[in-house]
């Protein structure tokens, strides 16, 4: 469960939330709209933590990770659904590419070797092998479950 507790922010003069309080809920997939210029993108940007709310904030269930995927049409068009998913996972995303890059090099060093066993352990202590069957599982869950709207207007 997210919980967004009292939640205020200002641009200079501008007020963009005042004390808004929501409870985002396990199982349930949730879809924001508004006027360009409304605050949604801001909004977003709270909820990740790459921006503070002037007062108030966010609070996330304990043993809980936020994954964010940059809204970008093309950024990765290239790229497995899965993999995409697990992308939201930044640091277990780069172990996985750094630990392949060094098992699909012919050139790899001992070193490297010894490189590639820590990162399979941390890899491991990260949920790294059941990272495929979240995924797909998180994915499932959000064509099969209820669609909520949070809108609002300019103010
Ligand atoms: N860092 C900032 N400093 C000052 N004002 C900002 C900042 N970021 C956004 N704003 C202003 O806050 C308002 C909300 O912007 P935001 O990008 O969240 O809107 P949006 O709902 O995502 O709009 P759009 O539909 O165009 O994507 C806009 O008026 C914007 O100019
Ligand atoms: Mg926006």
């Amino acid at each position: 469960m997210i919980n967004v507790e009292n939640l205020s922010l200002q641009f200079g003069k501008r007020i963009l939330f005042d004390e808004v309080n929501l409870k985002f809920t396990r199982g349930n997939c949730y879809g924001v709209i508004g006027a360009n210029g409304a605050g949604k993108s801001t909004f977003l940007k709270i909820l990740s933590g790459e921006i503070d709310a002037t007062r108030g904030g966010i609070g996330i269930e304990p043993g809980n990770r936020m994954a964010v995927l940059k809204q970008n049409h093309f950024e990765y068009e290239n790229e497995e659904v899965l993999n995409t998913v697990i992308m939201g996972h930044k640091e277990l995303y780069s172990i996985m590419v750094e630990k392949n890059a060094i098992y699909m090099n012919p050139d790899a060093t001992e070193e490297d070797g010894l490189r590639a066993a820590d990162l399979e352990n941390k890899f491991g202590e990260m949920g790294g092998w059941e990272a495929e069957s979240n995924a797909a599982e998180l994915l499932s869950n959000l064509v099969s479950k209820r669609i909520y709207t949070i809108a609002w207007s300019k103010t």
